[in-house]
């Protein structure tokens, strides 16, 4: 059982999740991810890494609330049953950083996807480098961790759906704006969203990574459950990823694949909240 610090509501949809869990930080390598187990019956969650402390030997992760497992996982107080990581390869440009020097490097993060954009952001300001961040979401009340990400970033642009802080649009709204001042993308958020920065990118030809997160359930290469098609050929997300280079990966496929469960997932999640007696805390 690994102890709970605390797991505490964030905004509406988004909580943050402090976990007593030593040997997953140790060796943890900014873009890797965890999976979290609420119960022993519980499904497994994969969640990137948000921020580690390695003196308390913390682990922090972000998580929106969007099915039956982080709905039953929102209400954890004491314990988890289960973390397992760091697990995947850590983010290319963290894992290489001499390769990238002299570099003009921008992160796009979209929705919760922001939070594993901080750790990378963070460790490659540690190692000299100035990073832009682009960061979008729906409506303002919904960014998160903006002090910590201005903290460390170079410059944060934000944009809103609805207008409601920094330009009104999508994070490709900006990044459109401003590509030629970039060499390197690295896009975190909705598979849409990937898609669509891929896209941009590909027609000014700027190199773009991105974090994939499909369904996942062993998270070591076992069970197939992450299977995504890059460059033609099937890879799994947990032992070849999460990253890839986002120009050769196959997103109409990842799009559909992430829809399989769309049905048994709205029965799970009305069952949770009859278990559970409601969304909220
Ligand atoms: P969301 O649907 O609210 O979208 C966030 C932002 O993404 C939007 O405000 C917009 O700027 C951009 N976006 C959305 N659709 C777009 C489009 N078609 N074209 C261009 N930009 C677009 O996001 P959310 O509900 O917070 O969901 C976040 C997603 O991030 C989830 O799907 C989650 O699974 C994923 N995520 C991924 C990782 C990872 O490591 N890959 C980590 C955390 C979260
Ligand atoms: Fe099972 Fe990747 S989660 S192979």
């Amino acid at each position: 059982m690994y102890k709970v610090i605390y797991n505490k509501k964030i905004n509406d949809i988004t909580y943050e999740l402090a976990i007593d869990c030593p040997h997953v930080i140790e060796n943890a390598i900014p873009g890797q991810f965890a999976i979290v187990m609420s119960y022993e019956d519980s499904e497994r969650i994969p969640l990137t890494i948000y921020d580690i402390d390695k003196e308390k030997g913390l682990l922090y992760l972000i998580y929106q609330v969007v099915g039956a497992s982080t709905l039953e996982l929102s209400k954890v107080k004491k314990e988890l049953f289960s973390v397992s990581g760091p697990l995947g390869n850590g983010n290319i440009i963290c894992s290489n950083p001499n390769d990238y020097k002299g570099k003009r490097i921008c992160y796009v993060g979209g929705g919760v996807g922001i939070a594993p954009v901080y750790p990378q952001v963070k460790f490659l300001k540690d190692k000299g480098f100035k990073v832009d961040v682009i960061y979008g979401a729906r409506t303002a009340n919904l960014f998160i961790i903006r002090d910590k990400l201005e903290s460390v970033a170079n410059k944060v642009m934000y944009a809103t759906d609805d207008g409601s802080f920094g330009t009104k649009g999508f994070v490709t709204t900006i990044l459109e704006k401003n590509i030629n001042n970039y060499d390197i993308v690295v896009a975190i958020g909705p598979v849409i969203m990937m898609k669509s920065v891929c896209d941009l990118t590909k027609k000014y030809n700027v190199k773009t990574i991105v974090s994939m997160n499909p369904l996942m359930i062993d998270g070591s290469g076992m069970c197939g459950a992450c299977r995504c098609e890059v460059d033609g050929k099937p890879k799994f997300a947990c032992i070849h990823g999460p990253e890839f280079d986002g120009h050769k990966v196959n997103f109409d496929s990842a799009l559909k694949r992430m829809n399989i469960y769309r049905d048994e997932e709205k029965i799970k999640m009305d069952e949770m909240i009859k278990k559970l007696g409601g969304k909220n805390d």
